[in-house]
Protein backbone atom coordinates (compact mmCIF):
# COMPACT_ATOMS: atom_id res chain seq x y z
CA UNK A 1 0.00 0.00 0.00
CA UNK A 2 1.24 3.49 -0.59
CA UNK A 3 0.35 6.98 0.53
CA UNK A 4 -1.63 8.01 1.58
CA UNK A 5 -2.95 5.04 3.11
CA UNK A 6 0.46 4.50 4.28
CA UNK A 7 1.70 6.82 6.38
CA UNK A 8 5.07 6.26 8.13
CA UNK A 9 5.30 9.03 10.64
CA UNK A 10 2.51 7.47 12.28
CA UNK A 11 4.74 5.72 14.31
CA UNK A 12 7.05 8.56 14.80
CA UNK A 13 4.53 10.62 16.62
CA UNK A 14 5.36 10.18 20.53
CA UNK A 15 8.08 8.75 22.68
CA UNK A 16 6.34 6.00 23.56
CA UNK A 17 5.45 4.55 20.22
CA UNK A 18 8.74 5.33 19.09
CA UNK A 19 10.19 3.18 21.33
CA UNK A 20 7.72 0.22 21.34
CA UNK A 21 9.18 0.10 17.38
CA UNK A 22 13.10 0.81 18.01
CA UNK A 23 15.15 -1.66 16.15
CA UNK A 24 18.16 -1.00 17.56
CA UNK A 25 18.87 -0.40 21.29
CA UNK A 26 22.19 0.26 22.87
CA UNK A 27 22.55 -0.89 26.44
CA UNK A 28 25.90 -0.92 29.12
CA UNK A 29 26.09 -4.40 29.04
CA UNK A 30 27.37 -4.23 24.98
CA UNK A 31 29.90 -2.23 25.70
CA UNK A 32 33.50 -2.84 26.48
CA UNK A 33 36.01 -0.19 28.46
CA UNK A 34 39.58 -0.14 27.09
CA UNK A 35 42.18 1.06 30.29
CA UNK A 36 45.74 1.19 30.10
CA UNK A 37 47.87 0.33 33.25
CA UNK A 38 51.43 1.32 33.88
CA UNK A 39 53.58 0.35 36.99
CA UNK A 40 54.02 2.74 40.06
CA UNK A 41 51.71 3.89 42.79
CA UNK A 42 49.18 7.17 42.43
CA UNK A 43 50.00 7.13 38.61
CA UNK A 44 47.16 8.57 36.51
CA UNK A 45 48.79 9.85 33.31
CA UNK A 46 46.18 12.24 30.95
CA UNK A 47 46.97 10.78 27.41
CA UNK A 48 46.71 13.87 25.72
CA UNK A 49 44.87 12.81 22.50
CA UNK A 50 42.30 11.45 24.62
CA UNK A 51 40.51 13.09 27.11
CA UNK A 52 39.24 11.28 29.95
CA UNK A 53 41.90 8.60 29.48
CA UNK A 54 44.67 7.88 31.55
CA UNK A 55 48.32 5.80 31.97
CA UNK A 56 47.27 4.55 35.55
CA UNK A 57 48.97 2.22 38.28
CA UNK A 58 47.43 -0.41 39.15
CA UNK A 59 46.26 1.25 42.63
CA UNK A 60 44.35 3.62 40.92
CA UNK A 61 43.21 1.58 37.98
CA UNK A 62 41.54 -0.82 40.69
CA UNK A 63 39.41 2.14 41.95
CA UNK A 64 38.69 3.17 38.59
CA UNK A 65 37.53 -0.08 37.77
CA UNK A 66 35.68 -0.28 41.01
CA UNK A 67 33.91 3.06 40.23
CA UNK A 68 33.16 2.27 36.44
CA UNK A 69 31.05 -1.09 37.97
CA UNK A 70 29.08 0.60 40.38
CA UNK A 71 28.07 2.89 37.35
CA UNK A 72 27.13 0.20 35.12
CA UNK A 73 30.25 -0.80 33.44
CA UNK A 74 30.10 -4.54 33.07
CA UNK A 75 33.69 -5.24 30.74
CA UNK A 76 37.12 -3.85 30.36
CA UNK A 77 39.85 -4.59 28.03
CA UNK A 78 43.07 -4.01 29.65
CA UNK A 79 46.51 -2.75 27.80
CA UNK A 80 49.69 -2.95 29.93
CA UNK A 81 52.73 -0.37 29.42
CA UNK A 82 55.45 -2.57 30.84
CA UNK A 83 59.05 -1.16 32.49
CA UNK A 84 61.01 -3.29 30.09
CA UNK A 85 60.36 -3.94 26.60
CA UNK A 86 62.73 -6.90 24.45
CA UNK A 87 63.09 -7.87 21.24
CA UNK A 88 60.18 -10.42 20.81
CA UNK A 89 57.36 -8.92 23.41
CA UNK A 90 57.95 -12.47 25.61
CA UNK A 91 58.27 -10.24 28.61
CA UNK A 92 54.72 -10.24 28.60
CA UNK A 93 54.81 -13.77 29.66
CA UNK A 94 55.96 -12.37 32.79
CA UNK A 95 53.58 -14.26 35.83
CA UNK A 96 54.79 -10.57 37.83
CA UNK A 97 54.02 -8.39 34.42
CA UNK A 98 51.86 -5.23 34.94
CA UNK A 99 48.48 -6.63 33.37
CA UNK A 100 48.99 -9.75 35.49
CA UNK A 101 49.40 -7.72 38.49
CA UNK A 102 46.21 -5.62 37.25
CA UNK A 103 44.13 -8.41 36.43
CA UNK A 104 45.05 -9.41 40.13
CA UNK A 105 44.10 -6.23 41.99
CA UNK A 106 41.18 -5.41 39.57
CA UNK A 107 39.41 -9.22 40.82
CA UNK A 108 40.12 -8.56 44.25
CA UNK A 109 37.79 -5.28 44.64
CA UNK A 110 35.60 -6.06 41.72
CA UNK A 111 35.41 -9.88 41.56
CA UNK A 112 31.95 -9.37 38.80
CA UNK A 113 33.95 -7.04 36.41
CA UNK A 114 34.42 -9.09 33.29
CA UNK A 115 38.35 -8.57 32.61
CA UNK A 116 39.38 -8.80 28.93
CA UNK A 117 43.46 -8.64 27.92
CA UNK A 118 44.00 -7.49 24.73
CA UNK A 119 47.03 -10.42 23.22
CA UNK A 120 49.89 -8.72 21.06
CA UNK A 121 53.78 -7.91 21.17
CA UNK A 122 53.34 -4.55 20.28
CA UNK A 123 53.52 -2.63 23.42
CA UNK A 124 56.10 -4.98 24.99
CA UNK A 125 58.99 -5.21 21.84
CA UNK A 126 61.90 -2.51 21.70
CA UNK A 127 61.00 -1.86 17.98
CA UNK A 128 57.01 -1.56 18.66
CA UNK A 129 55.98 -4.10 15.87
CA UNK A 130 53.57 -6.90 16.60
CA UNK A 131 55.82 -9.68 16.62
CA UNK A 132 59.63 -11.40 16.68
CA UNK A 133 61.37 -9.93 13.35
CA UNK A 134 63.57 -12.22 11.48
CA UNK A 135 65.51 -11.14 8.08
CA UNK A 136 63.42 -7.63 8.55
CA UNK A 137 60.21 -8.71 8.74
CA UNK A 138 57.36 -9.62 11.55
CA UNK A 139 57.75 -13.44 11.09
CA UNK A 140 54.37 -15.25 11.72
CA UNK A 141 54.92 -18.75 13.37
CA UNK A 142 57.84 -17.55 15.88
CA UNK A 143 55.48 -14.99 17.06
CA UNK A 144 52.44 -17.75 17.48
CA UNK A 145 54.96 -18.76 19.95
CA UNK A 146 55.21 -15.49 21.99
CA UNK A 147 51.29 -15.01 21.55
CA UNK A 148 50.40 -18.29 23.10
CA UNK A 149 52.99 -17.77 26.37
CA UNK A 150 51.44 -14.47 26.53
CA UNK A 151 47.62 -15.67 26.86
CA UNK A 152 47.99 -18.63 28.93
CA UNK A 153 50.36 -16.30 31.49
CA UNK A 154 47.43 -13.95 31.77
CA UNK A 155 44.98 -16.81 31.91
CA UNK A 156 46.91 -18.04 35.07
CA UNK A 157 46.39 -14.66 36.23
CA UNK A 158 42.61 -14.82 36.41
CA UNK A 159 41.72 -12.81 33.02
CA UNK A 160 37.83 -13.98 32.34
CA UNK A 161 38.91 -13.64 28.49
CA UNK A 162 41.60 -12.88 25.97
CA UNK A 163 41.67 -11.17 22.86
CA UNK A 164 44.61 -11.44 20.50
CA UNK A 165 44.72 -8.10 17.86
CA UNK A 166 48.05 -9.27 16.79
CA UNK A 167 46.90 -10.25 12.92
CA UNK A 168 49.26 -12.79 12.56
CA UNK A 169 47.97 -15.83 10.83
CA UNK A 170 46.83 -19.15 12.86
CA UNK A 171 47.16 -17.28 16.14
CA UNK A 172 43.52 -18.33 17.25
CA UNK A 173 44.35 -22.16 16.90
CA UNK A 174 47.46 -22.18 18.98
CA UNK A 175 46.49 -19.80 21.50
CA UNK A 176 43.60 -22.23 22.02
CA UNK A 177 45.32 -24.99 22.11
CA UNK A 178 47.65 -23.70 24.19
CA UNK A 179 44.82 -22.70 26.45
CA UNK A 180 43.08 -26.20 26.59
CA UNK A 181 46.94 -27.75 26.93
CA UNK A 182 47.05 -25.80 30.20
CA UNK A 183 43.78 -26.39 31.77
CA UNK A 184 41.93 -23.08 30.69
CA UNK A 185 39.81 -25.12 27.85
CA UNK A 186 36.31 -22.67 29.46
CA UNK A 187 38.94 -19.67 28.80
CA UNK A 188 36.91 -17.64 25.58
CA UNK A 189 39.35 -16.31 22.66
CA UNK A 190 37.66 -13.09 20.98
CA UNK A 191 39.93 -12.56 18.04
CA UNK A 192 40.43 -9.07 16.00
CA UNK A 193 39.35 -11.36 12.93
CA UNK A 194 39.12 -8.39 10.85
CA UNK A 195 41.79 -5.50 11.74
CA UNK A 196 42.71 -3.25 9.50
CA UNK A 197 46.15 -0.94 9.02
CA UNK A 198 44.30 2.08 10.01
CA UNK A 199 45.25 5.45 10.49
CA UNK A 200 42.96 5.57 13.22
CA UNK A 201 45.02 3.77 15.60
CA UNK A 202 47.41 7.09 16.08
CA UNK A 203 46.45 8.53 19.44
CA UNK A 204 46.30 4.60 21.17
CA UNK A 205 49.97 4.49 19.84
CA UNK A 206 50.63 7.46 22.04
CA UNK A 207 48.76 5.58 25.46
CA UNK A 208 50.06 2.22 25.32
CA UNK A 209 53.28 3.87 23.48
CA UNK A 210 53.37 1.15 21.01
CA UNK A 211 54.59 2.70 18.12
CA UNK A 212 56.60 0.64 15.67
CA UNK A 213 60.15 2.37 15.80
CA UNK A 214 59.94 2.47 11.76
CA UNK A 215 58.32 0.95 8.91
CA UNK A 216 54.61 -0.11 9.57
CA UNK A 217 52.09 -2.73 10.18
CA UNK A 218 50.89 -3.14 6.44
CA UNK A 219 52.85 -6.46 6.62
CA UNK A 220 50.27 -8.14 8.82
CA UNK A 221 47.10 -5.95 9.55
CA UNK A 222 44.29 -5.50 6.68
CA UNK A 223 44.10 -3.50 3.83
CA UNK A 224 41.04 -0.62 4.01
CA UNK A 225 40.39 -1.15 0.69
CA UNK A 226 39.12 -5.06 1.08
CA UNK A 227 35.73 -6.24 1.55
CA UNK A 228 35.51 -10.05 0.62
CA UNK A 229 39.08 -10.92 2.50
CA UNK A 230 37.44 -9.94 5.57
CA UNK A 231 35.45 -12.91 5.22
CA UNK A 232 37.86 -15.38 4.75
CA UNK A 233 39.85 -13.90 7.66
CA UNK A 234 36.43 -14.01 9.87
CA UNK A 235 36.06 -17.67 8.43
CA UNK A 236 39.68 -18.73 9.57
CA UNK A 237 39.01 -17.62 13.05
CA UNK A 238 35.78 -19.16 13.88
CA UNK A 239 37.19 -22.54 12.19
CA UNK A 240 40.60 -22.27 14.83
CA UNK A 241 37.77 -21.71 16.93
CA UNK A 242 37.31 -18.24 17.89
CA UNK A 243 34.83 -17.70 20.50
CA UNK A 244 34.04 -13.91 19.45
CA UNK A 245 35.08 -12.18 16.48
CA UNK A 246 35.75 -8.42 15.55
CA UNK A 247 36.11 -5.75 13.37
CA UNK A 248 38.19 -2.74 13.75
CA UNK A 249 38.02 -0.12 13.45
CA UNK A 250 34.11 0.17 13.61
CA UNK A 251 33.01 3.77 11.94
CA UNK A 252 34.70 3.40 8.66
CA UNK A 253 34.14 -0.23 8.17
CA UNK A 254 30.14 -0.41 9.12
CA UNK A 255 29.75 -2.11 5.78
CA UNK A 256 32.49 -5.01 7.03
CA UNK A 257 30.81 -5.59 10.18
CA UNK A 258 27.32 -5.88 8.44
CA UNK A 259 28.92 -8.29 6.15
CA UNK A 260 30.50 -10.63 8.89
CA UNK A 261 27.07 -10.22 10.76
CA UNK A 262 25.43 -11.80 7.12
CA UNK A 263 27.69 -14.42 6.45
CA UNK A 264 28.57 -15.87 9.87
CA UNK A 265 26.49 -17.27 13.57
CA UNK A 266 28.79 -16.18 15.82
CA UNK A 267 29.04 -12.72 18.37
CA UNK A 268 30.32 -9.86 16.26
CA UNK A 269 32.36 -7.05 18.13
CA UNK A 270 33.66 -3.42 17.10
CA UNK A 271 35.99 -1.77 17.81
CA UNK A 272 35.45 1.97 17.84
CA UNK A 273 39.21 3.04 18.06
CA UNK A 274 41.06 5.72 20.03
CA UNK A 275 41.10 7.91 16.62
CA UNK A 276 37.35 7.87 16.10
CA UNK A 277 37.28 8.93 19.58
CA UNK A 278 39.92 11.43 19.67
CA UNK A 279 37.73 13.29 16.67
CA UNK A 280 34.19 13.31 18.54
CA UNK A 281 36.49 14.62 21.28
CA UNK A 282 37.82 17.62 19.80
CA UNK A 283 34.81 18.72 18.20
CA UNK A 284 33.35 18.65 21.42
CA UNK A 285 35.90 20.37 23.05
CA UNK A 286 35.79 23.30 20.48
CA UNK A 287 31.55 23.48 21.04
CA UNK A 288 30.63 22.44 17.72
CA UNK A 289 29.08 19.15 18.18
CA UNK A 290 26.57 17.15 20.84
CA UNK A 291 28.66 15.44 22.49
CA UNK A 292 25.97 12.78 24.06
CA UNK A 293 24.47 13.19 20.93
CA UNK A 294 26.77 11.89 18.93
CA UNK A 295 27.76 9.20 20.39
CA UNK A 296 24.79 7.54 21.21
CA UNK A 297 24.47 7.78 17.31
CA UNK A 298 27.93 6.40 16.70
CA UNK A 299 27.24 3.77 19.30
CA UNK A 300 23.83 2.55 17.75
CA UNK A 301 24.93 3.07 14.41
CA UNK A 302 27.53 0.61 15.03
CA UNK A 303 25.12 -1.93 16.56
CA UNK A 304 22.99 -1.29 14.01
CA UNK A 305 25.51 -2.58 11.25
CA UNK A 306 24.96 -5.49 13.38
CA UNK A 307 28.11 -5.53 16.39
CA UNK A 308 26.77 -7.15 19.50
CA UNK A 309 29.71 -5.78 21.69
CA UNK A 310 31.15 -2.41 21.31
CA UNK A 311 34.60 -1.82 22.75
CA UNK A 312 34.89 2.19 23.43
CA UNK A 313 36.72 4.65 24.97
CA UNK A 314 33.37 6.75 25.24
CA UNK A 315 31.70 3.94 27.63
CA UNK A 316 32.49 5.79 30.77
CA UNK A 317 31.11 9.46 29.90
CA UNK A 318 27.56 7.71 28.22
CA UNK A 319 27.15 4.67 30.54
CA UNK A 320 25.68 7.32 32.98
CA UNK A 321 23.22 8.03 30.11
CA UNK A 322 22.12 4.88 29.21
C1 LIG B 1 47.74 -3.66 19.39
C2 LIG B 1 46.51 -2.85 19.33
C3 LIG B 1 46.29 -1.63 18.67
C4 LIG B 1 45.00 -1.24 19.02
C5 LIG B 1 44.47 -2.24 19.83
N1 LIG B 1 45.41 -3.23 20.00
C6 LIG B 1 47.18 -0.77 17.89
C7 LIG B 1 47.79 -1.19 16.65
O1 LIG B 1 47.48 -2.22 16.07
O2 LIG B 1 48.67 -0.44 16.24
C8 LIG B 1 44.34 0.05 18.58
C9 LIG B 1 43.19 0.50 19.41
C10 LIG B 1 42.79 1.90 19.21
O3 LIG B 1 43.23 2.65 18.31
O4 LIG B 1 41.94 2.33 20.00
N2 LIG B 1 48.11 -4.35 18.27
Amino acid sequence: MEYPQTRLRRLRQTPAIRDLVRETKLSAEDLIMPLFVRHGRGIKNPVPSMPGNFQMSVDILALHCQDLYHRGVRAVLLFGIPEQKDETGDIASDPGGIVQQAVAAIKKVVPDLYVIADICNCGYTTHGHCGTIVDGVVDNDSTLVTLARQSVSLARAGVDMVAPSDMMDGRTGVIRKALDDNDFPELPVMTYSVKYASAFYGPFREAAESTPGSGDRKGYQMDPANRLEALREARQDIAEGADIILVKPALNYLDIIRDIKNNFNIPLAAYNVSGEFAMVKAAATKGWIDENQIVKEILTSIKRAGADIIISYHTQDIIDSL
